[in-house]
């Protein structure tokens, strides 16, 4: 695991759009693992610049998001769907046809689920995946558990992760208790991983990760310590507290 300690979040946004810049220069029709959050707005503005000064090409590009609340429509403010759009792909000129968000109002989840799953493999594998992390060691949705499933699937949010991402509904009642994360099997089998983390708040985990040395499903993202390719960025608020 390679860690990259950057001043600010600038300078932490830069150096992540860097590395997908670079992958998609290389190849053009690159399958992309998307996350939202607050973290990645900062790379995604980047990228957005890079699009609109240098004609950074995204037309066939191919996008799976990490995750979607249960019960949010794509047009509901609060939803992973709306985020996208709003910071990412309404400025930038990917196919539509190409983006991949689980459905959070889908009637039949768990066929949902498979067919997400198996969409991913048949585009061969997320060729560059981004991470942000909560604060729970939690990576897409999947929370601390007695195991991790392997599969894309319906999960439980954590009370901490209800309380933290509160911030982006009007009132933590409205926070759905329940999401679609894709799986740790699809995130481990990308092919290069990185992992975005700003701020005080994230310092705690990212101290508890860069002393890890064993694998816990109680710290999902310690799964990561097992792949050969992750890139942690971090800034130096979230690296020293
Ligand atoms: C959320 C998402 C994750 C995200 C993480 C960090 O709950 N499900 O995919 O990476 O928690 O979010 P933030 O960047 O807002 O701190």
């Amino acid at each position: 695991m390679k860690i990259v300690v950057k001043k600010d979040y600038e300078s932490m946004s830069k150096a992540a759009s860097e590395i997908f810049i670079e992958a998609i220069k290389v190849k053009p029709d690159i399958t992309l693992g998307l996350a939202t959050g607050s973290t990645p707005k900062g790379m995604y503005k980047e990228l957005i610049k890079v699009h609109k000064e240098e004609g950074l090409d995204f037309s066939k590009v191919k996008t799976f998001n990490l995750d979607e609340y249960v019960g949010l429509s794509h047009d509901h403010l609060s939803s992973y769907g709306y985020y996208m759009d709003n910071e990412f792909f309404n400025h930038i000129n990917v196919d539509r046809r190409n983006i991949f968000i689980p459905d959070g109002k889908a009637k039949d989840v768990e066929k949902h689920c498979r067919e997400y799953d198996e969409m991913i493999i048949n585009a061969g594998g997320i060729d560059l995946l981004l991470l942000g992390i909560g604060v729970d060691g939690h990576i897409a949705f999947n929370e601390p558990a007695d195991a991790l499933s392997v599969k894309a699937r319906i999960v439980r949010l954590a009370q901490s992760t209800i309380e933290v991402n509160s911030r982006f509904f009007n009132s933590i009642e409205e926070v759905p208790k329940t999401a679609i994360t894709m799986g740790m099997g699809s995130i481990l089998k990308s092919k290069k991983i990185v992992l975005l983390a700003n701020g005080v708040n994230k310092s705690h985990v990212i101290k508890k990760l860069l002393k890890q040395d064993k694998v816990t499903p109680k710290l999902p993202v310690s799964f990561l310590l097992l792949h050969p390719d992750v890139t942690v960025i971090v800034d130096e608020l979230a690296y020293n507290g």
